[in-house]
């Protein structure tokens, strides 16, 4: 039988209040998702305080400020700090970004933060990616060919062939838009993914990799491709401004050319 409601041990409960010190004069509320493994407790949403003076300007400076001054048992991940890593990718007032690049600024009232969305959390804010690296690895991420390197020097391309992978090499696999797909939601089993699609076709557009033949074959599928069905959401949350959606129906044309 269908269930509409969460399981009892999904439900979210209200959590602590970490209140501003007094006298604080730029006081932001953030309400964090918190989960731990290992106490049999349901979520909870925490409430802190912050007083913006304190911190940085951007929303990875507050958790910062958060973990290093009002509570250490918030766990995150971050690195790079600036947009390059992917690693602080989260649901940030109900949006798919980087913590490290989205500005408190942005928000007018209280932030709510969410681990990505439908997918394993292993503790607090931090999605178990492992099956997401799986279907990374599934498409062969690498350059692959048959003939042998020029003696002398690297495999060149034109500069309208390198012009082909604009828009796809800054891909950070940051995996905001795969979590923010309703078609990865339901079928994340068998379909890979805008993340995934955007970096096939990556490899494919590479005038460089001989096994394009190979690559498109291993797509044609009806989960592993055709499961897009042009939402668009993955194209709207990209923090990076890359237009996955087009990537996907680039191979799907591909796949039509080569039946001509
Ligand atoms: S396409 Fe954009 S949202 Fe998707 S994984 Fe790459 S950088 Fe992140
Ligand atoms: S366009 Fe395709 S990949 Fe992007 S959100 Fe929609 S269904 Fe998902
Ligand atoms: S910390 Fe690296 S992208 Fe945000």
């Amino acid at each position: 039988m269908a269930q509409f409601t969460l399981p009892k041990n999904s439900k979210v409960k209200q959590g602590k209040t970490f209140s501003v010190p007094a006298g604080a004069k730029n006081k932001k509320v953030f309400r964090v998702y918190r989960w731990e493994p290992d106490n049999g407790e349901n979520p909870r949403l925490d409430i802190y305080e912050v007083d913006l003076e304190k911190c940085g300007p951007m929303v990875l400076d507050a958790l910062n400020h958060i973990k290093n001054d009002i509570d250490t048992t918030l766990t995150f991940r971050r690195s790079c700090r600036e947009g390059i890593c992917g690693s602080c990718a989260m649901n940030i007032g109900g949006t798919n970004t980087l913590a490290c690049t989205k500005a408190i600024s942005d928000f007018k009232g209280d932030i709510s933060i969410y681990p990505l969305p439908h997918m394993p959390v292993v503790k607090d804010l931090v999605p178990d990616l492992t099956h997401f690296y799986a279907q990374y690895a599934s498409i062969k991420p690498w350059m692959q060919t048959q003939t042998p390197p020029p003696p002398d020097r690297e495999r060149l391309q034109s500069k309208e062939d390198r012009a082909k992978i604009d828009g796809l090499y800054e891909c950070i696999l940051c995996a905001c838009c795969s979590t923010g797909c309703p078609s990865y939601w339901w079928n994340s089993d068998r379909y890979l993914g805008p993340a995934i699609l955007l970096q096939a076709y990556r490899w494919i557009i590479d005038s460089r990799d001989e096994n394009t033949g190979e690559r498109l074959d291993e797509l044609e599928d009806p989960f592993r491709l055709y499961r897009c069905h042009t939402i668009m959401n993955c194209t709207n949350t990209c923090p990076k401004g890359l237009n996955p959606a087009k990537a996907i129906a680039e191979i799907k044309k591909l796949l039509v050319s080569r039946t001509m």
